[in-house]
């Protein structure tokens, strides 16, 4: 096993007990139990449709769950009002897969404003933490750049850049990676790791991505047809003889194989 922390032991920051949700007909979650250990990088991984993002999303209120419980922290979140949410959602920052960056403002004035707005800060203490923030991503010499100067994968860390600015504890990636080339992919994926080990965030990835989950990932949970099918170290995934586990790894039209540990 590589340096990456194993965090077993330790308390889980997010607890997932018996997770039901379903929409309709169709069960989506079916009793899904998770543990995200602080400081650590952990995939949330399974085919299209699965249900990754609306497990992400039950967790910051944006969607219930029909049964089951959900804890932040050792605090049952699960019944709390939309009121409720609010602090939750500072504590949780959601980076989603397209960029939600203001077009018209520049890359220091997006980083700046939810930073100035949250802290109640004057546009000269947000602008300095809003710096600190970009520094932090490797982005500092971008701040009067427009957010479509830029390529998808700076305009990544500049999101991160933002979502940092607001001292989140968790911060939930949907599929960071997705639509990035191989060089901004993994740059992506070293960032997370950085941000989840030295800042000691925790970072809940739900991806499609294997080499990052490879790369990264201190540990996976892969959901199949609404239940954890595997939850466990990534090299315990990769080296899996289950043929679930074994046809979503090698999965048919699936380019890339994990590299020898
Ligand atoms: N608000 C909603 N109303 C109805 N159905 C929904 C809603 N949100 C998600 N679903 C359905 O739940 C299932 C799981 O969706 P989800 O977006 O979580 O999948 P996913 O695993 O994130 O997939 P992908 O990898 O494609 O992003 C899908 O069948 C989707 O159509
Ligand atoms: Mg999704």
């Amino acid at each position: 096993m590589d340096e990456r922390v194993d965090k077993r032991e330790t308390r889980a920051i997010v607890r997932y007990t018996d997770v039901c949700k379903s929409f309709g007909d169709l069960q989506v979650l079916d009793h899904i139990n998770l543990a995200v250990k602080p400081g650590t990088v952990h995939f949330l991984i399974g085919a299209s449709g699965v249900g990754k993002s609306v497990a992400i999303k039950i967790l910051v209120g944006l969607l219930g769950a029909d049964a089951g419980r959900v804890e932040l922290d050792g605090v049952d979140v699960t019944d709390f009002d939309e009121e409720s949410f609010y602090p939750i959602r500072r504590r949780c920052q959601m980076i989603f897969q397209h960029s939600t960056l203001f077009d018209a403002l520049t890359v220091l004035e997006n980083v700046a404003m939810p930073a100035q707005k949250r802290f109640r800060l004057l546009r000269r203490q947000a602008e300095n933490k809003a710096r600190q923030t970009l520094k932090l991503v490797h982005a500092e010499n971008l701040c009067d750049r427009l957010p479509s100067t830029l390529g998808q994968g700076v305009q990544k860390r500049v999101a991160i850049a933002r979502a940092l600015a607001l001292d989140p504890e968790i911060l939930l990636y949907d599929e960071p990676t997705t639509g990035l080339d191989p060089v901004a992919a993994r740059r992506t994926d070293r960032l997370i790791q950085e941000m989840a080990h030295e800042l000691n965030l925790t970072s809940l990835v739900v991806s499609h991505d294997l080499a990052s989950v490879q790369g990264i990932g201190d540990w996976v949970t892969f959901l199949h047809r609404g239940k954890v099918h595997f939850d466990g170290l990534p090299a315990e995934l990769f080296a899996s003889q289950d043929e679930t586990v074994r046809g979503f790894v090698h999965g048919a039209g699936r380019r890339w194989a994990p590299k020898p540990l």
